[in-house]
């Protein structure tokens, strides 16, 4: 009798470690991936990202957002530090990734690894690594990255058009963007949350504060208060000025981003978007208020993540680069 309770709970431990071995494999990436082949390779870009981030802090806000905007282009696959070459323009020549910056972080932690363990560590690897580090490194979240991405080998601007969200975008378009990148809601409402640090361009804007439906007026849904301080820094047809997206914290990885939001405050029509649906408005109130706080950086790292899942190549697809600038 106690042998086969024995063999039962063996056999069930079986069948769950095959089942979480399956997940593993399903998602293709995996915890330490690089543990045998490359064991100091999280070391290094560490340290890398920890150079570059000490000494100019607001480097970690474009290093997020590179991630993000690699993922939504052709999945997690480096393919937005490809250059252009003469026959093809990339991602990274198109409108929204002319603002990301911190393509030289990369470049350095590539580098290193190189001399380490050469052929090894994928571009979009570091890309998700650098991420996470320069986001704890001013003291942010930590979210594990399961690694084993491998680089893509196209990166078309026109694609980076049709797949990124665009900063008019209402809440529809929003949730149907996350959506057909298999994030949710709930996804949406709390990756946009990234925007508690970091800056925005005028023109990103400017639209909402002189010209919103045609007719030189403001956007009815932004605070008018806001809107007047707005028009101090931003001219009409400044390409140059921008500002902080969560005023006086936009350096500190918080939710405060939700209270601005929630003060009608949000600088793009898409943060304040959030307010126009049941579910993404709920979170902002919850999270606007001090106690909303670590929920928020739970559900970030969780939604990260997933984030950093999308559309991944793994096992024989793809290359490993070596430079991420182009293919091999
Ligand atoms: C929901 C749809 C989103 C839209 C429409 C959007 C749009 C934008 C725009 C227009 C900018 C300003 C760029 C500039 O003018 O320099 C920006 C900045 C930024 N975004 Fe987003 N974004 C979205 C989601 C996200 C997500 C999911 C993340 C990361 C999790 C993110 C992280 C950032 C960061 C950190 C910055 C600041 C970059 C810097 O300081 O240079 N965004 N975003």
């Amino acid at each position: 009798m106690a042998n086969s309770k024995l063999l039962l709970a063996f056999s069930l431990h079986l069948v769950l470690a095959l089942f979480v071995f399956d997940l593993a494999n399903a998602q293709g990436l995996k915890l330490e991936f690089y543990k045998k082949s490359c064991p100091s390779a999280e070391y290094i870009i560490k340290k890398t990202t920890k150079d570059f981030i000490s000494r100019a802090p607001t480097l970690a806000a474009p290093l997020l957002r590179m991630h993000f905007h690699d993922c939504f282009v052709r999945g997690c696959d480096g393919s937005v530090l490809l250059n252009s070459t003469s026959s093809n323009q990339a991602e990274k020549d198109a409108i929204p990734n002319q603002t990301l910056r911190g393509y030289q972080v990369i470049d350095a932690a590539k580098a290193a690894l190189e001399k380490a363990c050469p052929g090894v560590v994928s571009c979009a690897d570091i890309v998700a690594l650098v991420a996470r580090d320069a986001v704890l490194e001013i003291n942010g979240p930590f979210w594990s990255v399961p690694t084993g991405r491998r680089d893509g080998r196209v990166s078309i601007a026109s694609e980076a058009l049709t797949n990124l969200p665009a900063p008019f975008f209402n809440i529809t378009q929003l949730i149907a963007s996350f959506a057909s990148k298999g994030l949710s809601v709930k996804d949406l409402v709390v990756l946009s949350g990234g925007h508690t640090i970091g800056i925005g361009h005028c023109t990103s804007f400017t639209n909402r504060l002189y010209n919103f439906t045609g007719r030189g007026d403001t956007d009815p849904s932004m605070d008018q208060n806001y809107i007047a301080n707005l028009k101090n820094r931003c001219k009409p047809g400044d390409t140059t000025t921008f500002v902080q997206m969560d005023p006086g914290s936009s350096q500190k990885f918080d939710s405060s981003y939700y209270t601005v939001v929630g003060k009608r405050r949000g600088l793009f029509q898409s943060d304040a978007a959030l307010l126009d649906d049941s579910t993404t408005r709920a979170y902002v109130q919850l999270s606007s208020n001090p106690s909303g706080s670590s929920t928020f950086l739970n559900d970030f790292e969780e939604s990260m993540v997933k984030m950093g899942n999308i559309g991944v190549l793994t096992g024989s697809s793809g290359e490993i680069r070596k430079q991420c600038s182009r293919i091999n």
